[in-house]
């Protein structure tokens, strides 16, 4: 019969790495703080359930990386695990102000934060969360990261920013989807594992590689988010699905579906406001080829996720980087 490759789990690969990812984060939000309040909000997420999918791919990256360079250093290993963990705390940090702005009661597989306490002690837990992420970034103690990292936050703001505004072209409009997608969701991917890669000396062929690994990486997981938000259930996602509409988003399969469906323009412009727009537009959606079309377009970066990846030095982690890309892109949740 055919010989099948064995694959290997990410997860696996870096159980050593990811053990204790969310016990440290968890220390260093009790430890500063003498608030108990803040320390329960602050803390609520990170209780070892989430998929930790950042930290993942930046120790990923990072093993790749030292790998490719001949580097094998516990303590340069530590160091990047700080990165994973700004990772992770970052993004954690902005869906905490995230599903306050949203108005959203549900976050990984639970009722979100904002339900059980209020919005003005939630919205400064975030900024808690982000502060003492800001203190890794210090602890690193080296200017070109601090320079990577800090971009991440600029993005995020300007990528939350720019979802607010709507685009009068469908060129305009796309174009502003995949800033504002990469500013929202890859840049935080591409940037850590570009921080990563420069923590070990990379030159800048590396790291770019790194950044573009993960900005290809980011830009596909946000496509297959946007995509599940039309096709897959709250029960299944953890989260509130067919939401992006009532929201006034036009994400990408709306943006496609408006090619073979004019009518779909209007209310794109009045962000489905109307009565009977939200429905409407789900169902001109599903009869189009947009899903079909957001899931090429996902697919088409996971390939130049596994592109890049291919050429770094053949290893475990190197291979781990491959089998991410397909698990962005098969993802049910
Ligand atoms: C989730 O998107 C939201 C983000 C990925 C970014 C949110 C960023 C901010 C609120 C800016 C503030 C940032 C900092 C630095 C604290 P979504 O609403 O489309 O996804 P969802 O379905 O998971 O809610
Ligand atoms: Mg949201
Ligand atoms: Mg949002």
């Amino acid at each position: 019969g055919p010989v099948r490759e064995i694959q290997v789990d990410p997860y696996l690969l870096l159980e050593d790495d990811l053990k204790y990812i969310y016990d440290d984060i968890r220390k260093l939000l009790l430890q500063a703080s003498s608030q108990m309040e803040l320390k329960t909000i602050s803390s609520y997420y990170f209780d070892g359930q989430g998929k930790a999918l950042r930290p993942m791919v930046v120790m990923l990256m990072a093993r790749a990386v030292n790998y490719h360079m001949n580097k094998e250093s516990g303590n340069l290993l530590e160091r990047q695990r700080q990165i994973a963990i700004f990772a992770e705390m970052v993004h954690s940090a902005s869906l905490v102000h995230d599903d306050v702005i949203d108005n959203s009661d549900f976050r990984r597989g639970k009722p979100s934060v904002n339900v059980l306490f209020n919005h003005k002690r939630v919205t400064m837990a975030g900024d808690y969360i982000l502060a003492i992420a800001s203190i890794i970034i210090a602890g690193l103690k080296n200017d070109d990261v601090t320079i990577i990292l800090c971009q991440i936050l600029t993005d995020l703001v300007q990528g939350e920013f720019m979802q607010l505004g709507s685009k009068e072209t469908e060129n305009e409009r796309f174009a502003h989807y995949l800033t504002k997608t990469y500013r929202k969701t890859a840049s935080l991917i591409a940037n850590t594992l570009k921080g990563a890669a420069v923590l070990a000396g990379a030159e800048e062929s590396l790291s770019e590689l790194a950044f573009q690994y993960g900005r290809n990486i980011g830009l596909a997981f946000q496509l297959v988010d946007d995509l599940l938000d039309f096709v897959s259930s709250a029960e299944q996602m953890g989260k509130p699905t067919a939401a992006d509409l009532k929201l006034g988003l036009a994400t990408a399969p709306v943006l496609f579906a408006c090619e073979k469906f004019p009518e779909l323009n209007p209310m794109i412009m009045r962000r489905f406001q109307e009565p009977g727009d939200v429905e409407r537009a789900f169902e001109l959606v599903h009869k189009s080829h947009g899903l079909e079309q957001t899931r090429f377009l996902a697919r088409k970066h996971c390939i130049e996720a596994i592109r890049l990846a291919q050429e770094m030095a053949d290893s475990p982690y190197q291979k781990a980087l491959c089998v991410v890309s397909d698990l962005v892109i098969n993802r049910m949740k």
